[in-house]
């Protein structure tokens, strides 16, 4: 149990002890949200704000904090003192270093990890990438951040369904059919692959500003692979295949992977029932030739469903693969981890569901995040400065392995963690702020070792990794707990105590940053402890203590660093 949902507890009995008539007290729950860290540390480690007791007892805060001081009881977790209306809690550092690091080990590498998912399932919708279209930088956050969720719901003791969601429907495919038909070769798309393709779908927009008949072409050719036609399908399918096998050295890369690849295309034969659906129950309406569900109530433009041509969009297999996933799941979540432009979209089709009388519409989330831009510039593959991402991934292994030519010529896996590190440097500065926020990439900023990066997290393991093989050689008798009274070893306990709370936090809100920023700190105050303290003390049992500190911190930092996607190498 952690330190705040104790005291709320013990506050919860001295309440009640204190004053056992009244009515209307708070409970733990509560409690534990009124604790507060007091800014300055003097003020003690939690301070419990007794102005929120004043109506129900009738007695001013300063009075009522005196009392609930007096009668406090528990030496061994803390002392308790009265100050301006506030009850201030001073840990009793000795026990609650112990109590920690206890804990943390005891939990063997699964620090936080806990069963609230038991019998819950969250599918998640990320990556979802185009097919031919070169997997670029753009795609990076959807990826990363659903990744990250996906880790964390798994070790909340959910079930959690990967989905990615493939942009493979749309009369795009018939116009690059239309295009490799008429100028490309089987060898030459198979030699370049996705790059072959995309030059394909600009030669035929180019061309076609000319000759307007390509377009009619294109039509006939989705027509073709609407019908089922083999050759155009054979085709289709074989450009999937190319994309497919260019993403999946990214994912590689980036140690992701999916349950389920069902893209729109999947969608196209279970269509049918669900627009039947919303005609019988009333909801589609004509629009200038247009079927569409009316959202004006909800001030929203309307729904498209079905266009002029008789075509179905985007949200229509929206619609259809979220009714499919309740179905298929029975998901108590569904996340839809894409960027904040598509808003929009999801609102909507949120809506249509709702409308639709699906109780479990609102369990469908839209997880938005910002954009990203290089070094200051915005990307977009219009202007073709959109960047590849296995060709930034690699620069920034090659990157890293520079680095680490420089600063331990003589370690043996060099390959293997520049690796490591140039992938976590990329990763980690997209999952490093919030969300929803902007990103500006950087290399100067991402690799910086001592900076707040993924380097800089990587470092410190491998720094607790090196104390820990050299404590090895010692044999080390029982600790003396009081040896992790000093402030900075506190500070590092409180924050190792704290963690679970922080992946629980970043589970309710989608948002893997407070991971990131967690797992920072923790470095960070590792670090703190490292430079003031010799950890491998002339007295053993100090060591002792010391080394079990490191231990934890190792092991709560490896798990921290998996949660966001970032490998943890033991030496650097
Ligand atoms: N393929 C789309 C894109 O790249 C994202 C799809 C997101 N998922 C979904 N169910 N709509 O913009």
């Amino acid at each position: 149990m952690d330190m705040l949902t104790t005291i709320a507890g013990l506050t919860e009995d001295l309440l009640k002890e204190t004053y056992p008539e009244a009515q209307g007290l708070p409970a733990a729950d509560e409690l534990r949200n009124l604790l507060a860290v007091p800014p300055n540390p003097e003020m003690g480690d939690y301070a419990f704000p007794c102005f929120r007791l004043a109506k129900a007892l009738r007695m001013a805060p300063p009075k009522i904090a005196d009392a609930l001081a007096a009668a406090w009881h528990h030496p061994e977790t803390a002392r308790a003192e009265a100050l301006n209306g506030y009850l201030n809690f001073f840990l009793n550092r000795v026990n609650f270093g112990r109590d920690t690091v206890l804990a943390v080990l005891a939990a063997d590498g699964k620090w936080g990890a806990s069963t609230r998912g038991e019998g819950k399932t969250v599918c998640l919708d990320y990556s979802s990438i185009n097919i031919a279209k070169r997997f670029h930088i753009g795609h990076l956050s959807t990826t990363m951040i659903g990744h990250s969720l996906k880790r964390i719901f798994d070790y909340l003791g959910y079930r959690t369904v990967g989905i990615n969601h493939l942009g493979d429907w749309g009369t795009q495919f018939g116009k690059m059919i239309c295009a490799y038909k008429l100028w490309g070769t089987r060898e030459q798309v198979e030699k370049g692959g996705v790059n072959a393709l995309e030059a394909l779908y600009v030669r035929f927009h180019k061309e076609a500003e000319a000759d307007p008949t390509l377009e009619d072409q294109g039509r006939a050719w989705f027509k073709r692979i609407e019908d089922g036609d083999p050759e155009a399908l054979e085709i289709f399918n074989w450009f999937k295949e190319l994309t497919l096998k260019d993403a999946a050295r990214v994912y590689d890369l980036l140690g992701v992977s999916f349950d389920s690849y069902a893209g729109e295309s999947f969608y196209i034969d279970k269509m049918e029932p669900v627009i039947q659906s919303l005609r019988d129950k009333g909801l589609l309406t004509q629009s200038e030739g247009a079927w569409v569900v009316d959202l004006t109530e909800d001030n929203m433009p309307p729904c498209l469903i079905i266009k002029k041509d008789g075509a179905t969009i985007y949200a229509t297999r929206d619609i259809t693969a979220a009714v499919y996933r309740q179905d298929t799941y029975h998901f108590d979540k569904c996340l839809y981890v894409v960027a904040y432009q598509q808003d929009l979209h999801f609102r909507q089709v949120f809506r249509v569901l709702e409308k639709m009388g699906y109780p479990w519409a609102k369990d469908c989330v839209h997880v938005s995040f910002g954009m990203i831009s290089f070094e200051g510039q915005a990307l977009s593959t219009r202007k073709g400065t959109s960047i590849h991402l296995d060709d930034l991934l690699r620069e920034a292994v090659d990157k890293a392995r520079a680095i680490i030519e420089e600063k331990s010529p003589g370690l043996e896996n060099k390959d293997e963690v520049a690796r490591q590190v140039g992938i976590g440097a990329v990763v980690y500065a997209d999952l490093s702020a919030n969300r929803i926020k902007d990103i500006d990439f950087s290399w100067e900023r991402a690799l910086n070792f001592d900076g707040e990066t993924g380097p800089y997290v990587q470092y410190t393991h491998a720094r607790c990794c090196s104390v820990l093989r050299k404590a090895a050689d010692l044999s080390l008798p029982e600790p003396d707990w009081a040896a992790l009274s000093d402030d900075e070893a506190q500070a590092l306990l409180r924050l190792l105590g704290r963690f679970p709370d922080v992946v629980n936090e970043a589970a309710d809100k989608y948002e893997p940053s407070m991971v990131t920023r967690a797992v920072t700190d923790i470095a960070q105050a590792y670090n703190r402890f490292y430079y003031e303290h010799r950890i491998l003390d002339d007295e053993p049992a100090t060591a002792a203590a010391r080394v079990l500190l490191t231990r934890a911190a190792r092991e709560v930092i490896r798990t921290g660093l998996f949660l966001i996607g970032l490998e943890a190498p033991e030496r650097m």
